[in-house]
């Protein structure tokens, strides 16, 4: 029923305040989980999905992630000369296809649909996904394959959903959950950061999205006619609004929230102990912390 999904959109032009002073001259995405940066397990889980074209929406001082991107000629062949051959294949591994990447600049952060808006003509007349890199997910089957494949079958429009405790739904768009089947279900309606008493659910959207192009023309109608942040969750919940189906989709994984300090230690941890190579010294190391901080109450 749904068409291929080729195109993926990373919304990357936002401020990243959480991180100043770092975000002062690197972008958030750059920041690392042991020694891989935030865009790269977005730009693998993409490819793990099928996409093979990339759109990068951007700003004003996100040029490091421009420039990590492309072929490093001197670095790979200095490698190559001194038999680095398994690090030359991690620096190949971050190349990307000629013409396969492009760049867009979101010229005010006017917010995430917006961000979304201003891909359109490189969008065109498809299906998309949406990946916020900040969103970290890690399990067996990466998140957006996992929607990939639901969607063939449901078409539509889908956004990823995890269960969060009632006391945080102020923090994420919320679903209305009408018709469960497996780890989908049907959408009734979407609200932006409710307060718990006024959430649907305590089911909320993470950052990956697979978007009919009807949900550019319903931008087009907000950018017209709305001031302040224009919302990617108010796009999709006009979907709903007018008949058309929308999908949550609970992916098995974890997800860490890299765009908060919190998350983004949470996720240096579990990723640096799922490294072989640093498991022993590390899982070591916090032991000894925390007996330390027993031993300290
Ligand atoms: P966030 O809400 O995490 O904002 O945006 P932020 O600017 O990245 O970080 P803080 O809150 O200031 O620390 C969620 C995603 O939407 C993108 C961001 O780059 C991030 O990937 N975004 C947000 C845009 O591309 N443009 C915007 O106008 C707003």
């Amino acid at each position: 029923m749904g068409q291929k999904v080729t195109k993926a959109v990373f919304p990357v032009a936002g401020m990243g305040t959480r991180f100043l002073p770092a975000t002062k001259s690197i972008p958030k995405e750059i920041l690392t989980l042991v020694d891989r940066p935030l865009i790269q397990y977005a730009i693998d889980e993409a490819r793990a999905a099928g996409i093979t074209e990339f759109i990068f929406v951007t700003s004003r001082g996100k040029g490091a992630l421009e420039d990590y991107f492309d072929h490093a000629p001197e670095l790979e062949s200095s490698l190559q000369k001194s038999g680095k051959s398994e690090l030359l294949s991690i620096v190949k591994n971050t190349n990307m296809e000629s013409g396969a990447i492009a760049y867009i600049r979101q010229h005010k952060a006017l917010g995430l649909g917006h961000a979304v808006w201003c891909a359109r003509r490189l969008i065109g007349d498809e299906p998309f996904a949406v990946i916020l890199p900040d969103d970290v997910i890690t399990g067996d089957v990466p998140c957006l394959k996992q929607m990939v494949d639901a969607y063939e079958e449901t078409g539509g429009c889908m956004v990823s959903a995890m269960e969060v405790s009632r006391d945080k739904t102020s923090a994420y768009g919320i679903l209305g959950v009408r018709e469960e089947s497996g780890p989908m279900f049907s959408v009734s309606e979407m609200v932006e950061k409710p307060a718990p008493g006024e959430a649907p659910s305590n089911m909320a959207v993470i950052g990956r999205y697979i978007l009919t192009p009807q949900v550019l023309s319903n931008l087009d109608e907000m950018k017209k006619g709305a001031g302040g942040e224009i919302q990617l969750t108010d796009a999709i919940a006009t979907e709903i609004r007018e008949g058309r189906d929308v999908y949550g989709y609970q992916f098995s994984g974890q997800r860490f929230d890299c765009g908060s300090k919190a998350g983004y230690l949470q996720a240096t941890v579990a990723f640096g102990l799922a490294r072989e190579e640093l498991r022993d010294e590390f899982a070591a190391y916090l032991d000894q912390i925390s007996a330390a901080k027993k031993a300290a109450e």
